[in-house]
């Protein structure tokens, strides 16, 4: 039976990338029996250009048809004067909520082959693997009320930073359940010392832990010296799971321990659907170049075929592909080092190639 993936390319390198991890999909197809079609539509920007909307109808549409999403990125300058429910970013907030996807994983590791990318001391760095989980549909991103208002004849911007107890419970599930696989460590970051929210958070993390994962070790670290631990001393942290905007904010310094922000991929999953992304963005002074690093979302596919798809054994292939082509030396110009300098479709071309060797 075949798989149907909706591939929404989005934005700025959107396109470029979303068509090398099309490569890799295609060379899963025909080397590795995949069977796997994919549809193209429009979101973020490209959304907004075709219908007037940055998540479109159809979009949800084929979104709600598909097994898995994969998207490439949204957002740029053209875009920035719209109301903000018209501007890209709202349509990937929209999707995001409306297919549920709560779950949000980052994980960062270090690849020995990267290790002098990174701006970091290699030490420090070498080794790491961290699994960030950030909740993905509430928090801050959402929370209401929020606008803007008048006060003492001047305006005020605000926003509500909210979270219900089912909220963290099922995040904190997520996260613990993770950790079995891996160190059986995680680390909750929250601001308990200063809000509410957090207060909240941290009590519900702590009682599921203790009802559900009594074998999980668990750990509380407030969010600014979270931030300052990641760079100290990253090795500490296994699964780090915290809300959407300390998420949204340490997965992006998380990324740089891994020596490119072209290197993190991710994987946004719900109670129905699942969507796959890298974590940078559309990069639009590079847009249109061929200059841009393809390897998060041809990692974002790994994970695709693996928590999505069932294929664990072609995630890892597509994995160990990418590692070959590291180990040859072959780097886009986000990453420092190596032998041989290569745009994005090449960097597409090599791991296709060693994918294709590999199944002999
Ligand atoms: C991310 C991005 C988005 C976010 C933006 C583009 C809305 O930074 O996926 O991390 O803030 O969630
Ligand atoms: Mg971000």
């Amino acid at each position: 039976m075949g798989v149907k993936i909706a591939v929404l390319p989005g934005d700025g390198i959107g396109r470029e990338i979303v068509r090398e991890a099309l490569k890799v999909m295609g060379v899963l197809n025909s080397a590795y029996g995949l069977n796997a079609e994919w549809e193209e539509a429009a979101i973020g920007g490209d959304g907004y250009d075709t219908s007037g909307d940055p998540y479109p109808e159809a979009t949800r549409k084929l979104a709600h048809a598909s097994d898995a999403v994969l998207l490439g990125a949204v957002g740029g300058p053209k875009w920035e004067p719209l109301d903000k429910p018209l501007r890209p970013e709202a349509g990937l907030l929209g999707i995001r909520a409306e297919l549920g996807l709560f779950a949000n994983y980052r994980p960062a590791r270090v690849y020995d082959q990267l290790l002098g990318a990174s701006t970091l001391k290699p030490e420090v760095v070498q080794g790491v693997d961290i699994l960030v989980v950030r909740e993905l549909v509430s928090g801050v991103y959402f929370g209401q009320p929020r606008g803007f208002e008048q006060v003492n004849g001047e305006r005020r911007g605000f926003n509500t930073m909210g979270y219900c107890e089912s909220e963290v419970e099922r995040i904190a599930r997520t996260a613990f359940a993770a950790a079995r696989l891996r160190s059986n460590r995680v680390c909750s970051v929250d601001k308990a010392n200063v809000l509410e929210v957090s207060e909240l958070w941290r009590e519900t993390v702590i009682r599921v832990k203790e009802s559900e994962f009594p074998d999980v070790e668990l750990t509380h670290m407030y969010v600014d010296n979270a931030a300052m631990q990641l760079i100290r001393n990253p090795k500490q942290f296994d699964v780090m799971v915290t809300g959407n905007l300390f998420g949204d904010i340490l997965s992006d310094e998380a990324s740089m321990l891994t020596g490119s922000i072209g290197m993190l991929p991710s994987a946004s999953i719900g109670e129905k659907f699942a969507m796959y992304e890298p974590i940078h963005g559309s990069a639009p002074d590079i847009a249109g170049q061929d200059k841009a690093n393809p390897l998060a979302t041809i990692l974002s596919v790994a994970m695709m075929l693996r928590y999505s798809l069932g294929k664990a054994d072609l995630a890892a292939k597509v994995e160990a592909a990418v590692e070959a082509v590291l180990d040859d030396g072959v780097r886009t110009l986000d990453l420092a080092g190596g032998s041989r300098t290569v745009s994005c479709s090449g960097m597409g071309d090599a791991v296709s190639e060693k994918l294709r060797a590999m199944a002999g």
